[in-house]
């Protein structure tokens, strides 16, 4: 299920231009962009990183959260997606929005992060578990990083939609509807909470990074 980073990267190099009507025909909810940004719990002069932003849908609401003082940055390996994003700052004439095409494996923001947001993104990266790790890495502890995506529901209509969700994805924006990326964030964080929408078919989750002395959601404190 998993595919290579470059061909993920040619992928949406080609998809670039119709990716925005592809998520709207798989029924994204109404609000969920909104309510991902809001879960981040962002402040104003906050520092924020989307990774895998693509053509920007969410940079004007974490700009928003952050403020004229704050900083949005964003990552994305394809440079067809970022092409929109960038047109998107440049018509609204955003100066605090940094976007940087590379692998987020290997991104490095220029300052630690008050927050992270993966918006449909984790799950088509075949090495989201290393992508989790860095961006907790350059989070301050107390950060939060909240996951946005489609997921397969619960029980039997889960399994009906399964193939259909695989023939579609291989086709389109790719992506292993396997990965369970809010046991990786409840693992890897305190203060793990997650919403469901469309019966179970998406969610946000959020998590912040553990502070000297807290363990994450996962660890059993033992005896
Ligand atoms: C389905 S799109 C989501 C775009 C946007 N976040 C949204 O909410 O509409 C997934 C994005 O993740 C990017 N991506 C995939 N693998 C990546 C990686 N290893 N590093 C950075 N970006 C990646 C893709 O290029 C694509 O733009």
């Amino acid at each position: 299920m998993d595919d290579d980073v470059d061909f993920i990267r040619r992928r949406y190099d080609r998809i670039g231009n119709l990716h925005d009507l592809i998520v709207r025909l798989l029924f994204l909810p109404f609000g969920l962009r909104e309510r991902a940004v809001e879960w981040i719990g962002l402040r104003p002069g906050d520092r924020v990183l989307e990774i895998g932003c693509g053509t920007g849908p969410n940079l004007g609401l974490l700009r928003d959260a952050v403020g004229p003082g704050g900083h949005v940055y964003g990552v994305d390996i394809s440079a067809g997606m970022l092409t929109h994003a960038r047109a998107l700052c440049t018509r609204n004439g955003w100066r605090n929005v940094s976007l940087s095409q590379g692998d987020a494996a290997a991104y490095a923001a220029p300052e630690p992060l008050d927050g992270a947001l993966f918006s449909l993104s984790y799950n088509t990266m075949p090495h989201h578990r290393a992508v989790l790790a860095r961006t907790l890495d350059q989070l301050r502890p107390g950060g939060r990083i909240v996951v946005m995506d489609a997921k397969l529901p619960p029980g039997f209509a889960g399994r009906c939609i399964l193939p259909f969700s695989i023939w579609l994805m291989k086709r389109t924006v790719l992506g292993n509807p396997h990965v369970r990326p809010w046991e990786h964030l409840a693992s890897a964080t305190t203060d793990f909470a997650m919403q469901e929408r469309l019966f179970g078919s998406y969610y946000v989750c959020r998590g912040s990074k553990p502070r000297a002395g807290d363990l994450p959601d996962g660890c059993d404190r033992g005896a």
